[in-house]
């Protein structure tokens, strides 16, 4: 059955069908769209545009196909256009002619973009979720490291220490944001399209506030050319998974790196990793791998979607169909993302002895050996020399500055005395950066009071 077939005097060729039909995948929509549908016929009834009875009829006529879907009696038919179609032809063989009258003042126009925001909506939520189990991970080992030292980079040269509580509050504050960013997004969408009709609204007496607030949305919007021809709020989700996505990869990468033979500074679970074909040895990062890898995929349904919108006159156009695909698949990449990756992080193992000698290799305490000149009356810009001269003279001995004798440090400037070492010591380079946001003890209990409300 067509929702569509009166003007027409012959039939659509099949291939035409097979090319137009959406079925095959927003059928994924089929709890939203009767959801909608069921909200749209009690309007109807209410507003006396078509009566209470029928009204009543129809609804339990949409709530029997939806159980009946859920429950797996009714199967959605793929030979169906859409699966706005699907649902009335079914509410139609089910209830008779009154099934007719559901359409009443919409349009699969106001319909479809009903349906996607319902469900963009839904998903944002569940993906908050996901990404706030993945903080309680990050927090958890955040409070077990406030005292585990790694080196901290620029350029992937070691730079100055910082531990792995500080390294992963790193993260944690980038996923505060993208939860925010989620959230502004859906404050956004969260108008209710229905009731715009084709694109001109309608005659009928729709009361649109009453669907919208039923709907559970803040109210309804305000242009109906608008309503129906924008997808902005799925490109504005779609960025917001990206730039996830964009998080994600760094710190797959950076998963990759530490669990380098070279570095070893994790190990992975086994059961967060994958073996090879040919060489026994080996115990590969796939899951950070392939996150860093869908992170492409996910760009790539953004550049698409908007690339699909550039052009398009108002209001509806078919190439609007191209969203769905590309949202149902970045929710789909972007759940199991955030989610195996928080199980591979959550049984991470940590060789903290590793981590804390090459937090001393390196000259990670340069700058601060720098500072203890500078707090003993040197310039700094000297200081910065003096230090540089010290290294270049340590990489030729293949020893650490604080491996050097006091002799050897008076060679370079007398300033230095016996409390040199310990202002230079990896625990006094981390515990004396007390400033917000900085990695010592103190800093990072102030953060940890923050996430720990954050959480609740
Ligand atoms: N399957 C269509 C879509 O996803 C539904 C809207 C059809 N509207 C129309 N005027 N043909 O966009």
């Amino acid at each position: 059955m067509k929702l569509w077939g009166g003007r027409f005097t012959t039939e659509t060729n099949q291939l035409v069908n097979d090319f137009n039909a959406s079925i095959s995948f927003d059928k994924k929509l089929y709890s939203h769209d009767i959801r909608g549908s069921i909200i749209h016929a009690g309007m109807l009834g209410k507003q006396g545009i078509i009566s209470k009875e029928e009204s009543d009829t129809i609804i339990k006529g949409l709530e029997g196909i939806l159980a009946d879907i859920e429950n797996g009696t009714l199967i959605i038919d793929d030979t169906y256009e859409d699966i706005h179609t699907f649902v009335e032809a079914t509410l139609i063989e089910r209830i008779g002619e009154t099934g007719k009258k559901l359409h009443t003042g919409r349009s699969r126009n106001d319909q479809v973009a009903l349906d996607t925001r319902m469900f963009v909506r839904e998903q944002i939520d569940i993906l908050s979720d996901n990404i706030l189990e993945f903080q309680k991970i990050l927090l958890r080992i955040i409070k077990e490291n406030v005292d585990t030292y790694i080196p901290g980079f620029t350029h992937l040269q070691k730079a100055q220490p910082v531990t792995v509580a500080h390294h992963f509050s790193a993260y944690f504050e980038m996923l505060i944001r993208d939860r925010s960013r989620l959230s502004d997004c859906r404050k956004r969408l969260n108008l209710c399209p229905l009731g715009a009709g084709a694109l001109a609204g309608t005659t009928y007496p729709l009361d649109r506030e009453y669907c919208a607030e039923k709907l559970g949305f803040d109210g309804p919007t305000r242009n109906s050319m608008d309503s129906v021809s924008d997808r902005d709020y799925a490109i504005e989700f779609l960025n917001a998974a990206s730039i996830i996505m964009m998080h994600l990869s760094r710190f797959s990468e950076e998963i990759c790196i530490w669990n380098s033979n070279d570095y070893g500074f994790v190990e992975l679970d086994d059961a967060y990793s994958t073996g090879s074909s040919i060489m026994p040895q080996k115990k590969n990062p796939d899951i950070a791998e392939l996150v860093r890898g869908k992170t492409g995929r996910v760009y790539g349904s953004l550049m698409s979607l908007l690339t699909t919108m550039k052009a398009l006159p108002l209001a509806y156009n078919k190439d609007m169909q191209e969203d769905k695909e590309q949202i149902f698949d970045v929710v789909d990449t972007v759940n199991m993302s955030v989610t195996l990756f928080a199980g591979m992080i959550d049984t991470i193992k940590f060789n903290n002895d590793r981590m804390e000698e090459s937090s001393k290799r390196g000259f990670t305490n340069a700058t601060d050996a720098a500072d203890y000149l500078v707090k003993n009356g040197v310039a700094f810009r000297d200081a910065h020399g003096i230090i540089g001269r010290i290294v270049l003279y340590c990489i030729e001995k293949n020893k650490s500055i604080d491996e050097m004798s006091m002799e050897e440090l008076h060679g370079f400037s007398d300033v230095f005395k016996d409390d040199f070492y310990d202002a230079i010591s990896l625990k006094t380079c981390v515990d004396t950066r007390i400033t917000t946001g900085a990695p010592g003890r103190e800093s990072m209990e102030k953060a940890i009071a923050f996430y720990n409300e954050y959480v609740k």
